[in-house]
């Protein structure tokens, strides 16, 4: 069986654009590959977290990935600050990673781009990819399934792969970025020119996977899309629409060619309708598995038998890098 390893932050609540470009695609995956899915909260700690509302979304995350269909006893799923060797691989990571090589990353230079003038960037954020490098190398996947944005990270994952091959001799496969070609960037429903993101300031145009659900029908129903009137996939001249057809596509698991053919000459106002029926039933059946699983001690008990299930990995690895950097002193 092939390996595929993905995490995600819990930082504010979670969307659709996370949905479906890091949750659902997964459930689908979990019978071919073996799956290491981890929450990525040393990654969040790089923009501050008010302490329990970082406790309330992670334990939310977790819950969701499973109300989502995911089955923990098939899948390996864990804290990132469970396993310690994650920080101590990304120490020996960001040794090897260049200033310049960090500060072309876009998500950083976004960041930064946006401080106010009294703001200054946090160094935890700069590298962040160090860590990110060792949450992937740890586990030697085969695939790293992610949204488009992250591609760039997992890009310069394999290049540090194949430094420290180089460098000390072969220790770390190489892993593929694997990006779905529909649902990989889920475009802000007001501005589908943007992602859909998690901040606050674009609240219209983002759907919230535990948020009312007639607010976020509301939502879909008032999308921004063009004075046209044919539904027809075309992200460049169409953004809006084509954005609100991956939706759908991803959502009812009908191609888009099949979605096209079945609203030919409806005009936006039923399709839109349909597809907030579509979402709203999603979200009821994702909320109400929500509401079953967050009572008691289920979580926490997930969470202990992934982290069991990922230490050995991660450990084993972590030995054979500092056998063969000296760090290591004993000879055997
Ligand atoms: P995070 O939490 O920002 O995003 C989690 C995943 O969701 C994807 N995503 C989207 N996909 C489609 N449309 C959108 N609008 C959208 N917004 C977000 C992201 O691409 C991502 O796949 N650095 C990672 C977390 C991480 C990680 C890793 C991932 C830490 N270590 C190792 C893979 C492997 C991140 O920023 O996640």
């Amino acid at each position: 069986m092939k390996r595929m390893l993905s995490g995600i932050k819990p930082t504010g609540r979670v969307t659709l654009g996370n949905y479906i470009g890091a949750i659902k695609p997964f459930v689908s995956y979990q019978d071919e590959y073996e799956m290491f899915i981890f929450i990525a909260n040393l990654h969040s700690m790089t923009i501050y977290q008010e302490p329990k509302e970082l406790r309330q979304n992670t334990r939310d995350l977790i819950a969701l990935y499973i109300a989502a269909g995911l089955d923990p006893d098939k899948v390996t799923l864990f804290l990132q600050s469970d396993v310690y060797e994650h920080a101590q691989l990304g120490w020996y990571l960001g040794c090897m990673v260049s200033m310049g090589e960090l500060s072309r990353m876009t998500q950083y230079k976004d960041k930064a781009s946006k401080l106010g003038k009294d703001e200054s960037i946090g160094a935890g954020i700069f590298n962040y990819p160090s860590l990110m490098n060792a949450d992937i190398l740890l586990y030697d996947p085969d695939y790293v399934p992610v949204g488009e944005d992250q591609k760039q990270h997992v890009e310069l994952c394999r290049d540090i792969a194949e430094r420290f091959n180089k460098r000390y001799s072969e220790t770390f496969k190489i892993p593929e970025p694997l990006v779905s070609k529909v649902g990989g960037r889920i475009m802000d429903l007001q501005n589908p020119t943007k992602k859909m993101s998690k901040s606050e300031e674009t609240n219209k145009g983002t759907i919230y996977i535990l948020d009312d659900i007639n607010v976020s029908k509301k939502k879909i129903k008032s999308a921004v899309t063009d004075s046209d009137s044919h539904i027809h996939y075309d992200p460049i001249n169409k953004p809006g629409i084509s954005n609100l057809l991956e939706i759908y596509s991803i959502i009812s698991n009908k191609s888009i060619e099949d979605i096209e053919k079945q609203y030919d000459g409806c005009g936006y106002g039923v399709f839109k309708t349909d597809l907030a029926e579509v979402v709203g039933a999603e979200l009821e059946r994702i909320q109400a598995r929500y509401k079953e699983i967050t009572t008691g001690s289920y979580l926490d008990d997930v969470l202990a038998a992934g982290a069991a299930k990922a230490r050995p990995v991660a450990r084993k690895k972590l030995a054979k890098v500092e056998r063969k950097i000296g760090i290591t002193i004993k000879k055997r």
